[in-house]
């Protein structure tokens, strides 16, 4: 990881120290050579993995390639959605109805088509300010979320909050939007099924049309695949800007997809890429408002 302040523009003293103390978390606490060491990297394994020359892109997506929410390509990609069922449909007529957020967050809590929502404890739809440039997306409430009603407010939102802080952005400051492809908790946290991520995922493209974020984070595998209806692993869909179209917005959004901060909590030695995607997530930032979130 690079804490170059050259390679990340103009930095206040509140966001280099942010900057630092999240290095200094995630174990860079001396400076030992004139170039970093990836101790964290050292297994064979990886280290084989950082070698092996970087996967070609999908014929299909170049740099600022438009994606639509459902990528057709069967050998490239899979339909992010089942075929249409009267749950999904009822999903796309309820978010389709819904003009203002309030709205949606109306008329999402009150869709009984999911099962989810029968054993989850609230209903956790966003949180930081609508209108915000950023809009990041996880994949769905945890233990605390569920007892709290709000996004990332749990271990992995600890350390989501420290690394957006680490480049000048914030949920309180009104700098980042944050919801998840679910607004329910699956139980004992197990992985969302397709299912029932296809009959959430009307409101999440809703979600994101009615809050126009310039930019836009897929925090994780799941919102990746399901907005880029990619089948890839997150680590080959990671890194890289794609622009996505979402209807009925003119112009698409350029989106970026990372690795989810629960993984980098369990994998310490993924927070080198992690880093990078902030790299490239304020560097999108100050090309389009190089304002946001400078104090
Ligand atoms: N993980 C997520 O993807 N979202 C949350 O809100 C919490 C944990």
């Amino acid at each position: 990881m690079s804490s170059d302040p050259r390679e990340q523009g103009g930095q206040g003293r509140a966001e280099l120290l942010a900057a630092l103390s999240l290095q200094l978390a995630w174990g860079a606490d001396e400076a030992l050579a004139e170039s970093p060491q990836d101790r964290f990297g050292a297994s064979a394994e990886l280290a084989a993995k950082l070698a092996a020359p970087p996967a070609p892109p999908p014929p299909a997506a170049g740099r600022d390639a438009p994606l639509m929410f459902v990528a057709l390509s069967p050998r490239t990609a899979r339909p992010a959605t089942p075929p249409v069922t009267a749950p999904v449909a009822q999903a796309e007529r309820a978010a389709a109805s819904a003009d203002t957020l309030e709205a949606l967050r109306e008329v999402f809590a009150a869709f009984d088509g999911c099962a989810l929502r029968e054993t989850a404890t609230n209903f956790v739809f966003a949180d930081g300010v609508p209108g915000a440039p950023v809009m990041l997306v996880g994949e769905g409430p945890g233990a605390e979320e569920d007892r709290e009603g709000l996004p990332f407010v749990g271990p992995s939102g600890r350390l989501l909050d420290r690394m957006l802080a680490s480049i000048g952005l914030s949920r309180r400051e009104g700098t980042v939007y944050i919801t998840n492809v679910l607004p329910w908790r699956p139980p004992g946290n197990r992985s969302p099924t397709d299912s029932e991520i296809a009959l959430c995922l009307p409101f999440l493209k809703r979600h994101i049309a009615l809050a126009k974020p310039k930019l836009l984070v897929l925090a994780g595998g799941v919102p990746a695949r399901a907005l880029l209806g990619a089948r890839e692993g997150i680590t080959r869909l990671r890194g890289r800007w794609r622009m996505l179209e979402c209807p009925p917005l003119v112009e698409p959004i350029p989106t970026l997809a990372t690795l989810h901060p629960a993984y980098l909590l369990r994998n310490p030695g993924a927070k080198r890429e992690a880093w990078s995607d902030l790299i490239l997530l304020r560097r999108r930032l100050d090309e389009l408002s190089p304002q946001v979130g400078r104090h």
